[in-house]
């Protein structure tokens, strides 16, 4: 342990006095300071899935399944806490909200970069969505993810090296451009969900990641459906028609084979 070690306490090494002096609100209205800590702490959170979906997605690239296993059990804890987070801010009504809402400005949580970033990581890929992001880190954080391949991008090619008949097109692409559901990558999950003992790593594979969506789907429509609660149908402060936007983000798919599948079973 070094000298400087020795000195550094609790809030040093936590960084509290930065972290703590970040809740300014804007107006004397009670509830803002709830507003503000449920943006922020659903930031750190994303901030956290972000690495562990990284990690995941390089050890699935490694071939170390088990590792990438660990991490999206964690990350759907994560998800699962943040979920109910939207049970705290609902105790926030309409009038509550009101008092403070002109004071947003046009700030909204369509700008927040890192849930674009998880969503382009996670395979929902649209280029348009960089045009919100000019500046840094944010612009290159969403661009590196966009260029990338994403968590299932790495699963397909997972899929590919233990011998399915993945389509070339969809192993080596513009990873920029959202990917297209394929017959054949939907017949390949099919054979391992037929065939569980075979290819049980495989199948546990897919299981998380269904996981995963589905509970970014849980996220999805509980934050619309708080919406709904608290502003009913206004339009939103990043210029959105509000909760109709929120409706059809529910459509943006992750892993389109691994549901469809289901019908075919
Ligand atoms: C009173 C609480 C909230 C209201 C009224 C609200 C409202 C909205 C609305 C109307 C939109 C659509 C874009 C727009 O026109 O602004 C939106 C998007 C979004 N909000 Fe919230 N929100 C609230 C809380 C939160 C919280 C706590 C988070 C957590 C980070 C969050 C994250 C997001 C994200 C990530 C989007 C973009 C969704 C997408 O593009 O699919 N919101 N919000």
């Amino acid at each position: 342990m070094s000298e400087t070690d020795r000195d550094m306490d609790y809030g040093d090494y936590l960084q509290l006095t930065a972290l703590l002096g970040a809740q300014a609100t804007r107006t004397a209205e009670h509830d803002e300071l709830l507003f503000v800590v449920i943006h922020q702490v659903a930031e750190l959170w994303l901030k956290l899935s972000i690495h562990e979906i990284r990690s995941g997605r390089a050890s699935i690239a490694a071939d170390e399944l088990r590792h990438a296993f660990k991490t999206l059990s964690r990350v759907a804890r994560i998800q699962a806490h943040m979920i109910g987070a939207w049970e705290i801010l609902a105790t926030m009504t309409p009038t509550d909200y009101a008092n403070f809402r002109s004071s947003l400005g046009s700030s909204s949580g369509f700008q927040s970069f890192q849930y674009r970033e998880l969503e382009f990581l996670l395979g929902a890929k649209d280029g348009r969505m960089l045009d919100l992001h000019q500046t840094e880190p944010a612009r290159g954080a969403l661009e590196a993810a966009l260029r990338a391949p994403s968590l299932y991008d790495e699963a397909l090619a997972l899929l590919a090296r233990r011998g399915f008949a993945v389509p070339a097109d969809r192993l080596e692409r513009d990873w920029t451009q959202p990917y297209v559901p394929s017959p054949e990558v939907e017949a390949a999950w099919l054979a391992i969900y037929r065939d569980t003992d075979r290819y049980w790593d495989l199948y546990e594979l897919g299981e998380k990641l269904v996981d995963l969506e589905y509970r970014l789907q849980q996220w999805r429509f509980s934050h619309m459906k708080t919406v709904e609660r608290i502003i009913g149908f206004k339009r939103g402060t990043g210029g959105s028609d509000g909760v109709s936007y929120l409706v059809k983000a529910l459509d943006r798919k992750l892993f389109p084979e691994l549901l469809s599948l289901r019908t075919t079973i």
